[in-house]
């Protein structure tokens, strides 16, 4: 191609600060030079591409992976865990440092300020103690299922380079009387003899409790167990604590937490560039990631993960004509569930009547070369599909 240099360097400027439209013609130049033979090229846009990803991902630099100043024991692959006394089940297992996942799940700005500001504070408990600040350092993280709360507690773990140990609170539940209270309370106890993480997943287990009115007496010495333990934990360190249904958590447990963090459902351009994490190097990513965000509208992160992954083996093993929509289609049905009602009434449509849907929906940022792609159409028909105003029609309605 000439002027390379010219086109290679205005990509990079467009990719510093890129919308949708960008990063899809800068990947329709990449499919271009592929299909022209221009290897090296291909290689540099393609590249261009992917720093651009990372960038968008980026955890602010100032963040350094560095010990937060916790004390204790180290805790080894021999350490012994502690167990239920009726059931012999261990209460808790330890995930280790280099075992904890090197990504956050990805947040959006706003959250991930708070998580950054939230992580340098914990780096900092002795400096903030010397200076007289009183530090308690515990989270809550809340959120519908799926959404990444698991996973962000976990790398936070790791960015503070500490060893996490990972309580199902529905694992301490014991149908003994007393013994989800001593379990809580041998939790605890481990906990603090170790330098660590307490993670404390699945805290609505507790008020599961509640459902049985035999257990009045129980659920009382339960949060009674486990308001004390959390209020003798502020002085021996970091606890994270993770629910599903905020509401469920008994009142007093909720404010026992320093901060809470919400893992809202990701928006339209969040659940794109889920998407595009998961479908990796999949054919027509960008308009496939687009089509995801499309079809996943009220869901979380982890129905995106699970659809992208879909696609991806999809495409994997089809022939490489298949189109983005096709591959759609033939993934659909295992994914009745998850794939919003709108989108999926949509896809019952003829394709001329779901190219102008597409088409007409601002949000989507789709121009008419991305549904050629879309399509696996030339240009002029989709233009020609665009363009025609028809009653939207179903597949079914046309065949007859
Ligand atoms: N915002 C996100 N970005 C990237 N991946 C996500 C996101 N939310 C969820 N996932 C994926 O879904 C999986 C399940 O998430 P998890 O942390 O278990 O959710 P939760 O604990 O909120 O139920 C994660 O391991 C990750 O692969
Ligand atoms: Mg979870």
């Amino acid at each position: 191609m000439d002027h390379f240099v010219i086109v290679q360097a205005l990509c990079r400027a467009a990719l510093a600060s890129p919308t949708p439209a960008v990063r899809r013609q800068v990947e329709r130049l990449r499919e271009a030079l592929e299909a022209a033979g221009s290897a090296e090229q291909e290689a540099v846009i393609a590249r261009l591409l992917a720093s651009g990803e990372r960038t968008a991902e980026m955890v602010p630099s100032r963040l350094v992976r560095s010990s937060a100043t916790v004390t204790g024991e180290a805790l080894t692959p021999r350490t012994a865990m502690p167990v239920d006394k009726e059931t012999a089940q261990p209460l808790a297992e330890v995930v280790f440092a280099q075992d904890l996942p090197t990504e956050p799940p990805l947040l959006s700005p706003a959250m991930l300020r708070n998580v950054t500001a939230l992580l340098e504070e914990w780096q900092q408990i002795a400096r903030l103690e010397a200076l007289g600040i009183p530090t308690a350092p515990s989270c809550l993280i809340f959120g519908a299922p799926g959404t990444g709360k698991t996973q962000l507690a976990l790398w936070m773990a790791g960015q503070l380079d500490l060893p996490v140990i990972l309580a199902r609170v529905d694992g301490l539940i014991s149908s003994f009387l007393g013994t989800t209270a001593r379990n809580i309370a041998t939790l605890f106890t481990f906990a603090a003899r170790y330098r660590c993480v307490l993670l404390l997943d699945e805290f609505d287990a507790i008020a599961k409790l509640r459902d049985d009115p035999q257990e009045v007496g129980e659920i009382k010495r339960v949060v009674n167990a486990v308001l004390q333990n959390l209020d003798a934990r502020r002085a021996q360190g970091l606890t994270i604590g993770i629910t599903n249904h905020e509401t469920l958590l008994d009142p007093a447990i909720w404010r026992r937490f320093d901060v809470q963090l919400e893992m809202p459902r990701p928006e339209p351009e969040a659940r794109r560039r889920i998407a595009l994490r998961y479908l990796a190097d999949a054919p027509h990513r960008e308009v496939l990631a687009g089509m995801i965000a499309w079809l996943t509208a009220g869901g979380s992160g982890a129905e995106i993960e699970t659809m992208a992954t879909s696609l991806r083996k999809r495409l994997a093993l089809s022939d490489p004509g298949l189109s983005p929509y096709q591959a759609v289609l033939n993934v659909l049905g295992l994914h009745a569930g998850r794939v919003a009602a709108e989108p999926r009434a949509q896809l019952d449509h003829t394709p001329e009547d779901l190219a102008r849907t597409l088409w007409q929906d601002q949000s989507l940022g789709f121009d008419q070369a991305d549904l050629a792609t879309v399509f696996g159409k030339d240009p002029a028909t989709i233009s020609r599909w665009v363009n025609a105003a028809r009653r939207p029609r179903s597949r079914r309605e046309r065949a007859t």
